[in-house]
């Protein structure tokens, strides 16, 4: 047991006693008696347990239901309950909801309503993306846009407009060092700090975002005896632009590294994008996308596709490696008991990345089959090619014969064919839910017939498509 404060509606919250794997949503509902937050899912996917986080870095909406106390301390919690003004004037989102007719049962509103004022304080009017992480089953989502927009001019109310000033909690936070008696949880706030702690207990969870261990606690009712919260630690949340290459820190949050995508590579900011919602990439991050090992982790082939290095640390030791590198086999990584992913570099190169993200809905779908291709030539020979998979593996793959079918051949159909060929050699997807191994051994050779053709300036995606 721990201690953590936060404010919760304006009001200091001091936690003596903790359990570290209690969400957010049950304290709310179940110790706090404030029920408008929604309990949908229980995993992240449909927002009806939205809460608006401020923190010094700024305002973000996240899910309840799979945010861990603990990674709270420090921070400004928000709830449906805290969002009129104290003498009951509702918020402009939820006066546009009402006479925009934004709500019928009302179960996903409060959800709606705490992302669209997080929308609505940071002056983001790009809606499909801001509400992709809220499902509604019964209004339909126009009316409910219409609200967003009626509300854009409408002044941040003063209540939520107040600057993040909270030197009392701060000052109370214990910071690194546990307090007396303490075992369940260690919040560092610095990776030296960290590695020497994690080096001398091996067997503990390391939990970053939580989007992966949240899930974990809630579906899997998995106890975590010894865990340590990865979110307070600054130095590895960095994102560092050099001459020659982009050093990313394990800690950047899937939604802040894609600005720095868009600008340099952004076929990959746009995939992020698509990666789950606004409310889940605020809280993912980068290092637990590769760290987690999964499959079907989107970020791994693009940077793999970029040639990118990843950057281990146990104690004082540091080593880096591919990327590819680390993933073995499924379920098992290139990862020392005590070692964590610091960060992950990726060398400047031209942007000759595409990625196709392939997922049954458009946002917050996890992808039956994502492939990044990189391919660099002079116009008539493809000199530099790296070609990278997710879903059609037990890992992250490369694809090693269709890359040596294209490597030193004319930008020509009769190559791309030749190569499509070859998919079968480097891959043996398997039929699940997501799709069937015959669907993705072809989706994955429409893939690279698609990057020709959009390196030919050619329209290849729908988004694009005009009247
Ligand atoms: C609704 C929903 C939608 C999702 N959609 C997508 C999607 O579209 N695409 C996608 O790729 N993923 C998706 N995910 C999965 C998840 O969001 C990502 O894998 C995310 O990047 C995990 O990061 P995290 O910080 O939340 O990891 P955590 O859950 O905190 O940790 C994940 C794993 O990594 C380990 N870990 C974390 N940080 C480190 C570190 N620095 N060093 C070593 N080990 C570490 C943890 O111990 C754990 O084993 C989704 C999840 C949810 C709930
Ligand atoms: S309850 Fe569905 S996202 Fe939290
Ligand atoms: S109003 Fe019923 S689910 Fe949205």
């Amino acid at each position: 047991m721990s201690q953590v404060e936060f404010l919760l509606n304006g009001e200091a919250i001091s936690l003596t006693k903790v359990n570290p794997t209690e969400t957010l949503l049950d304290f709310l509902r179940n110790r706090r008696g404030l029920s408008g937050t929604k309990e949908g899912c229980n995993e992240g996917d449909c927002g009806a347990c939205t809460v608006m986080i401020e923190d010094p870095d700024g305002t973000r909406a996240l899910n309840s239901c799979i945010l861990l106390l603990p990674q709270l301390a420090g921070k400004s919690i928000t709830t449906v309950e805290g969002l009129a003004a104290p003498n009951g004037t509702l918020h402009p989102v939820q006066d546009a909801m009402i006479e925009y007719h934004g709500s019928q049962c009302g179960f996903c509103t409060p959800g709606f309503v705490m992302s669209m004022a997080t929308a609505h304080k940071n002056g983001a009017t790009d809606y499909d993306d801001q509400l992709a992480g809220n499902l509604c089953r019964c209004t339909g989502y126009a009316p409910i846009i219409r609200a967003a927009k009626a509300a854009e001019d409408q002044p941040v109310p003063a209540h939520i407009k107040k600057p993040f000033i909270l030197p009392e909690i701060l000052a109370g936070d214990p910071g690194g060092s546990q307090p007396p008696g303490a075992t369940t949880h260690f919040r560092p706030h610095t990776s030296d700090e960290f590695a020497a702690w994690y080096a001398a207990n091996p067997d503990a969870t390391l939990i970053a975002g939580a989007t992966d261990v949240g899930l974990w606690v809630t579906k899997q009712l998995r106890d975590l005896p010894n865990v340590a919260f990865l979110n307070g630690i600054k130095d590895l949340q960095s994102i560092d632009i050099a001459d020659n290459e982009i050093r990313i820190g394990a800690g950047v949050t899937i939604e802040n590294l894609r600005p720095v995508m868009n600008e340099h590579f952004p076929s990959f900011g746009e995939m992020l994008r698509r990666f789950s919602s606004t409310q889940v990439r605020n809280a993912a991050t980068i290092g637990g996308n590769i760290a987690n090992g999964s499959p079907i982790g989107d970020s791994p082939p693009a940077l793999i596709a970029l040639n990118a290095r990843l950057h281990l640390r146990k104690g004082d030791a540091r080593r880096d490696i591919a990327l590819e590198d680390f993933f073995i086999t499924y379920g098992k990584q290139d990862r020392a008991p005590g070692e964590f992913v610091e960060a992950i570099t990726i060398p400047k190169q031209p942007d000759c990345l595409r990625v196709y993200k392939l997922s049954k809905r458009f946002d917050q779908d996890i992808s039956a089959v994502l492939g990044a291709i990189y391919i660099y030539g002079d116009g008539k020979t493809m000199t530099d090619v790296r070609i990278a998979f997710g879903g059609m593996a037990g890992t992250p793959q490369r694809a090693t014969h269709v890359e040596n079918a294209l490597r030193g051949k004319p930008w020509t159909a009769e190559t791309i064919e030749a190569a499509c060929a070859e998919f079968s050699k480097d891959y043996t997807p398997m039929t699940d839910m997501r799709a069937s191994a015959d669907y993705r051994l072809e989706a994955a050779q429409n893939m690279l017939r698609r990057y020709m053709r959009d390196a030919m300036g050619q329209t290849v995606s729908v988004l694009e498509v005009t009247p």
